[in-house]
């Protein structure tokens, strides 16, 4: 495994983010629920241009879990509509900004209309060369893995592949960030400190950030925090530290 991390300015090339706590934010409110998803929408906005300004590559963010269909159907519904709502106003916006937009999970049980969406806003950024941005939606890191198993077995079943040619290299490149740089930093807001099925084969070597901050109060400063916390971490992948130091010696001189 090699450090993928940005050497010049030690910030990282992909950024994942569980972004919880819209609804308790809500609730301290007494507001209804959605009244926290939709302030969540306003700090995705924040977060995207503050990676973009950084030049940092990459930003994922977990939207809608396999596992948030067993929310009350009333929350469901609402939360697709905002997804297709965000997705009508700011699809032009970030193309604007050469921001390219993906999303990932199996859309398959989303309605028609927003695959649709999906797919127009996918086609409509797909040659830009900023910010990549993609929103995990129906997403579950053992779905991921799950998919990524279902089309390596029809390979072996055409008598493309031997299983033996399976190496954790091509199981990568059948899961859903394939293309991408590792996420570097995984961010989780809202104070629980766990993965709730979000990218379980990609974290593997993320560094982790939690922070009790509630989803729609997450701004520059947070953020910002999160990298300065990033940035003092040494990343073994595996080595002690002196080859670690060693190394960055023999780089910078
Ligand atoms: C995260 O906020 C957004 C989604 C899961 C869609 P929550 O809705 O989970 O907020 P809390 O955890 O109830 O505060
Ligand atoms: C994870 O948050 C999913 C998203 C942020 C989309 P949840 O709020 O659903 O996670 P749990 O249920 O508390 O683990
Ligand atoms: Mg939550």
């Amino acid at each position: 495994m090699t450090d993928n991390s940005n050497p010049k300015t030690s910030l990282p090339r992909h950024v994942a983010i569980i972004m919880d706590g819209n609804g308790r934010w809500a609730k301290k409110r007494f507001l209804p629920r959605i009244a926290g998803h939709k302030a969540g929408v306003e700090a995705v906005r924040g977060v995207v241009r503050a990676c973009a300004r950084r030049g940092i590559e990459a930003l994922t963010l977990f939207a809608f879990s396999t596992e948030n269909w067993r929310r009350p159907k009333s929350e469901v519904g609402l939360l697709m509509e905002l997804f297709m709502m965000a997705l009508e106003r700011e699809t032009l916006r970030l193309h604007e900004g050469n921001v390219r937009l993906k999303v990932i999970g199996e859309r398959g049980a989303l309605s028609q209309k927003l695959q649709d969406r999906i797919a127009e806003a996918e086609a409509l950024t797909a040659a830009n060369t900023g910010l990549t941005v993609v929103v995990a939606a129906n997403y579950g890191g053992r779905w991921d893995i799950t998919q990524a198993a279902q089309a390596v077995a029809r390979k072996v079943v055409a008598a493309e592949l031997q299983p033996a040619q399976i190496t954790e290299d091509l199981l990568a490149q059948h899961m859903s960030l394939h293309g991408l740089p590792e996420p570097d930093l995984f961010i989780r807001t809202g104070g629980e400190e766990r993965i709730s099925n979000f990218l379980l084969w990609q974290l593997a070597y993320t560094e982790f950030y939690f922070t009790e901050t509630l989803w729609p109060d997450f701004d520059e400063r947070v953020f910002e925090d999160a990298l300065n916390s990033f940035t003092t971490r040494q990343r073994r992948f595996g080595r002690t530290g002196d080859q670690v130091e060693e190394e960055q010696q023999r780089e910078a001189g």
